[in-house]
């Protein structure tokens, strides 16, 4: 099966927010909102594949959720490893990519031995790419970023006034990845978390109401339907306005 041609964004990410609070709405415990969370992730994953997305990059796990009671980050552990023993295989099947994003070595080591065989299993298919923020901070990122290039400056002065932003591209964890085009937020908040801040520079924006387990392919079609309507002028005039 190849890819549709829709014109479209191509690479899109997702702040999946709000499982606790679905979970809370109806007096179940928050670990049941991640876990109908992480049912939402194959549907999405489709969709997203037959809307013509290349890329889906969902935020599954930021530097700061390590913040939260023990036990609700030990569920999300677990969650994450049941999800990959279960997908790989059908996600081989459908030709995915599975990259990573983050710093995985705080993860138990069964954590990241899963991730590395799913990888593994996954790296030669040329389909859509899911790429799971895992232990995942902008600023972190950005930071590491600074550090490699001053290493290799340290090696190589020159390099220093060498740097451009394309050049600068190539110290963050994204790159070889496709320009961000859209991020999408679900349950209702209007803020970014810490999540990909120097690709969000010219991202288009897409805030959603309903919590993550809530989110369907019709809200994903929704976005990308409106992500069509958008001039994306990147500071220019007179744009040419896309037709769908
Ligand atoms: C998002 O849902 C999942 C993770 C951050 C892991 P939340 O757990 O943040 O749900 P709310 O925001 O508390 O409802
Ligand atoms: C962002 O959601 C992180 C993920 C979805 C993994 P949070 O629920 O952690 O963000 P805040 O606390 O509302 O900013
Ligand atoms: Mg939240």
């Amino acid at each position: 099966m190849s890819p549709p041609t829709l014109s479209g964004p191509k690479h899109v990410a997702i702040i999946m927010d709000g499982n606790g609070r679905w979970a809370r709405a109806q007096g179940l415990r928050r670990n049941l909102g991640h876990e109908r969370g992480g049912h939402q992730v194959r549907d999405i994953l489709r969709a997203a594949f037959h809307l013509g997305i290349r890329q889906l990059t969902l935020y599954a796990f930021s530097t700061e959720n390590w913040k939260r009671p023990k036990p609700e980050v030990a569920f999300l552990m677990n969650l994450l490893v049941r999800f990959l023993r279960s997908e790989t295989e059908p996600l081989n099947k459908d030709n995915v990519r599975f990259l990573t994003l983050g710093d995985l070595a705080r993860f138990p080591q069964r954590v990241q031995d899963e991730i590395a065989r799913s990888k593994e299993v996954l790296r030669h298919n040329t389909g859509i790419v899911l790429c799971l923020a895992l232990n995942y901070g902008a600023r972190r990122e950005i930071v590491e970023a600074a550090k490699s290039f001053t290493r290799r400056c340290l090696q190589d002065p020159e390099r220093v006034d060498r740097l451009d932003e394309e050049g600068f591209n190539e110290y963050l964890e994204t790159a070889g990845m496709p320009e961000l085009d859209m991020l999408i937020r679900t349950a209702g908040e209007y803020r970014v978390s810490n999540f990909l801040l120097w690709q969000l520079s010219y991202a288009e924006l897409y805030f959603e109401s309903v919590f993550w387990p809530d989110f369907t392919p019709e809200h994903l079609r929704a976005a990308v339907e409106n992500f069509r309507e958008r001039d994306r002028r990147y500071g220019g005039l007179n744009p040419i306005r896309k037709k769908a």
